[in-house]
């Protein structure tokens, strides 16, 4: 059986993105980043890469919709261009490691996958540079983010005492990346991912609604 290719795209964030990235912000981080932030980080493409994610194009949903409808439809979106940005990925490029400084998944979007999404690319684009390690920081309270992390083989290294503007400390994690060991348990993940993502639709709101953390450093 052929696998169904996934509906989602990411690609890097552009300006244009910015507005969305930050509602997605607000509604994800207790102290979020500011559109300045991310114009800045935008602009210095060469010490990291900003990703977005984009929902799958609205045609799926419209099936059932035919000729008048369908024409009405369209009508009513003319010209609105609604942004497709649903979550995003901050990756920035250090001497020995990478590192994650921001992920998110917009509330109605958690649950599907699309957070191991993000975390995968975040992760293939490290190891395609040929970085050896990937590290990140977490709230000890994030236990969803912590979660996830742990699936995709990041372990704890320390504490950053004090490290949230709030005064929460933050985890400091690592995923050793280099070794084949490794390269083979992503390719499975990846492989037990695809499927998952091929439901399309928004989460039903609560079933993993998470407030993340932020700080000066975001995660
Ligand atoms: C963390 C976040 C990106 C996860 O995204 P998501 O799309 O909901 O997660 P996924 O559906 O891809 O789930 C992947 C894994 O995360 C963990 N996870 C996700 N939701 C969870 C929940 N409600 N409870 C416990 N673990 C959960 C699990 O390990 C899950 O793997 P599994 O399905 O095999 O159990 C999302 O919750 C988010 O945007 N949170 C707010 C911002 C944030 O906290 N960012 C991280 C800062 S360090």
């Amino acid at each position: 059986m052929t696998q169904e290719p996934s509906p989602y795209t990411i690609r890097p964030m552009e300006l244009g993105d910015i507005p969305t990235v930050v509602a997605i912000d607000r509604l994800s981080f207790p102290t979020p980043w500011s559109a300045s932030s991310y114009t800045y980080e935008i602009k210095h493409r060469n010490m990291s890469f900003y990703y977005v994610l984009l929902k799958p194009e609205a045609g799926e949903g419209f099936h059932a919709e035919q000729g008048w409808r369908r024409w009405l439809h369209s009508m009513a979106s003319l010209g609105k261009q609604e942004s497709r940005v649903i979550g995003y990925l901050g990756l920035r490029l250090r001497s020995s490691d990478t590192h994650i400084s921001t992920i998110a998944v917009h509330p109605d979007w958690r649950g599907k996958g699309l957070g191991e999404l993000l975390l995968l690319t975040a992760l293939e684009q490290s190891l395609k540079m040929k970085f050896s390690a990937v590290t990140l920081e977490v709230r000890p309270s994030n236990h969803v983010a912590q979660r996830l992390y742990r699936k995709y083989g990041f372990r704890f290294t320390g504490v950053h005492e004090g490290y949230y503007r709030d005064g929460e400390d933050a985890w400091l994690m690592i995923a050793e990346i280099a070794q084949v060991v490794y390269h083979t348990r992503l390719a499975e993940l990846r492989r037990n991912l695809e499927p998952r993502l091929c439901n399309r639709q928004p989460t039903e709101r609560a079933t993993n609604v998470h407030v993340g953390q932020n700080s000066e450093g975001k995660l």
